[in-house]
């Protein structure tokens, strides 16, 4: 059972390797989680995630990899030589690319599933030829990532609950787009809170503006921590 604060990953969402490392100051040394994506990973390389994971943080490197078996699976022994902890492949790869990024990870770096983009809708699935809606693309192919020897999954708060149901307690979730309770006071629209997508079965929550853009990182963080201790305080 990770503790509370392991379940909260920052995202480093920024174009240098100062601003990453001044989100990383900022927040203090009770966080020890950070993403590191395509726009920090394209302009710095791998040796932003070499600094971090010497300075005794946790790397998630989410470069969401889709390519044949063979390509796929260097690429993760390579991620998994800079000693990341958790990488995210495409999950529409098919089985063969998830069984060869599964077995070039070993028990060393948990690769995370990605299954259809939020930013993806029924009718884009239709344009790119995939006859079911997203719903059940996602459980199709959270499905075959399980098949596939995969353990974790990237998934919205509101595929959450399905997906755990479907999956089982052995799985990690790890969810992003989420706003904390503080943030979403006054807006109509509805917002998915930490606390909210780990009470639907996330199993980590990964959070970069409400974090990154506060005028105090820390305390912004360190509220995140405290909605999500409530959750199990009442559980
Ligand atoms: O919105 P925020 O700055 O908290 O986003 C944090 C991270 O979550 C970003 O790296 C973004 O790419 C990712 N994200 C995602 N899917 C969403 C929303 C955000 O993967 N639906």
């Amino acid at each position: 059972m990770p503790e509370t604060r392991d379940r909260l990953i920052i995202a480093l969402d920024v174009d240098s390797a100062s601003q990453a490392q001044q989100i990383v100051q900022a927040v203090g040394e009770s966080f020890s989680t950070f993403k590191v994506g395509k726009q920090l990973f394209t302009a710095e390389g791998p040796q932003i995630v070499r600094d971090l994971v010497s300075s005794g943080k946790k790397v998630f490197l989410d470069l969401k990899f889709h390519d044949i078996p063979n390509t796929v699976a260097a690429a993760v022994r390579q991620a998994s030589a800079l000693r990341v902890d958790m990488l995210t492949v495409h999950a529409s790869g098919g089985s063969k690319m998830l069984n060869a990024a599964a077995g070039a990870a070993g028990n060393n770096v948990l690769v995370l599933a990605v299954t259809v983009l939020t930013s993806l809708a029924d009718e884009d699935l239709s344009e790119i030829g995939v006859a079911g809606n997203v719903q059940a693309q996602v459980l199709r192919l959270a499905r075959l990532a399980r098949a596939s020897g995969i353990r974790g999954l990237v998934a919205s708060a509101h595929e959450a609950r399905e997906l755990r149901h479907e999956l089982g307690d052995d799985f990690a979730i790890v969810t992003p787009g989420v706003r904390p309770a503080g943030a979403a006071k006054g807006d109509q629209a509805r917002v998915v809170t930490p606390a909210d997508a780990l009470r639907a079965g996330a199993s980590h929550i990964v959070v970069g503006r409400p974090i990154s853009e506060a005028p105090d990182p820390a305390q912004a963080a360190r509220e995140i921590l405290r909605e999500l201790e409530g959750v199990f305080q009442v559980r």
